[in-house]
């Protein structure tokens, strides 16, 4: 599974990312659990893998800052910040670009991207060849720290991963520094390896959220600001739906009447049903419809996180 990186190793791991497979791979920062960023199941993968209750969106790693800055929509500031710490341990958030090719999944449903260009060698290697950008999270399950050497991402995911390479510990051993640059002011949400000073020496003074001392507790999409939620509310564990109401299915025997339906898995795979969430409930989400029906959604597995975005998009408005 742990395979010393070299020419062929890292061929073998892009040839991998480029099948769909997870690569965990070495940073500067932490090891990432790599996979095709473009590809929605790839990125389903990540998150089964990691065994996290909800969906938190992804770092997409790219090996050069023109092509990182062209998927989201960097202004000026970004630009400079940019040219001065890439490649390196800093992820920018921006507003996706409109032909932005990643999967909203691993945007997690948002409107916005965290792009990187690490320097770490063998992940320049690693992207380059694989020649797309790479969705990867730190390469622990979910709740434990982020792993500095390859044998500490076998112990923590295990078969979860076709292959480990081995660059050695890792330079920094503390993630990145993630800044969010899509409003007009700068936020830090996670201190990391680049320092809020260097960083405000470019741009001034960086908001800091209290909850960004705290780096372990995750951040729930729900605390974003561009979070994305239907306009249409959501009606979950429908055993029918009306004929104003878009349906949402999963699996067969569905409930028949709607206006407009989906579904999300119709062999009833919840790593499918995870790959189109995102995508189809912006599809149902059209106006003059008064709900999206959802019909049951197992609660094991990539179901949890389902349902756990559903029900975020279900809950209450007007807060
Ligand atoms: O050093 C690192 O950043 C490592 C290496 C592998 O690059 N990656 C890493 O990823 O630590 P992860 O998934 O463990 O942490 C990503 C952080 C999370 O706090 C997530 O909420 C935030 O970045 N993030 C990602 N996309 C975001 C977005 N669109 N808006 C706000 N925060 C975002
Ligand atoms: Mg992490």
């Amino acid at each position: 599974l742990i395979r010393l990186a070299s020419p062929e190793s890292i061929a073998k791991a892009a040839g991998l990312i480029r099948q769909g497979e997870l690569v965990a791979f070495p940073t500067e920062t932490v090891y990432g659990l790599g996979g095709d960023a473009t590809n929605d199941r790839a990125v389903a993968r990540i998150f089964a893998a990691k065994g996290r209750p909800s969906f938190n969106p992804l770092i997409v790693h790219l090996a050069d800052r023109e092509a990182a800055l062209a998927l989201g929509r960097a202004d000026s500031r970004t630009h400079e910040i940019a040219a001065r710490f890439w490649p390196g341990p800093v992820s920018l958030v921006m507003t996706r670009a409109a032909a932005c090719s990643v999967s909203l999944l691993a945007s997690a449903g948002l409107d916005t991207i965290a792009l990187r260009v690490p320097a770490n060698p063998v992940a320049q290697a690693l992207l380059r060849q694989a020649g797309r950008p790479i969705a990867a999270p730190s390469a622990n399950r979910s709740g434990e720290l982020s792993p500095t050497r390859a044998d500490h991402v076998a112990s923590s995911l295990g078969d979860g991963v076709a292959l480990i390479l081995d660059g050695g510990p890792c330079a920094i051993g503390l993630e990145s520094t993630v800044l969010d640059l899509s409003g007009a002011q700068p936020i830090l949400l996670r201190p990391g390896g680049v320092s809020r000073e260097s960083l405000e020496a470019v741009l001034g003074p960086i908001a800091v959220p209290e909850w960004s001392d705290h780096p372990e507790r995750p951040r729930s999409p729900g605390q974003l600001r561009s979070h994305y939620a239907p306009r249409l509310p959501v009606r979950m564990a429908a055993e029918n739906v009306g004929a104003d109401e878009a349906l949402l299915g999963f699996g067969r025997d569905l409930p028949a009447g709607a206006a407009a339906a989906l579904n999300l898995s119709r062999k009833g795979d919840l790593l499918e049903a995870a790959a189109n969430l995102f995508a189809m409930l912006r599809e149902l989400d059209r106006p003059g419809l008064r709900a999206i029906a959802v019909v049951p959604i197992p609660e094991r597995g990539l179901g949890v996180a389902i349902n756990d975005r559903l029900r975020r998009a279900a809950a209450p408005r007007g807060n």
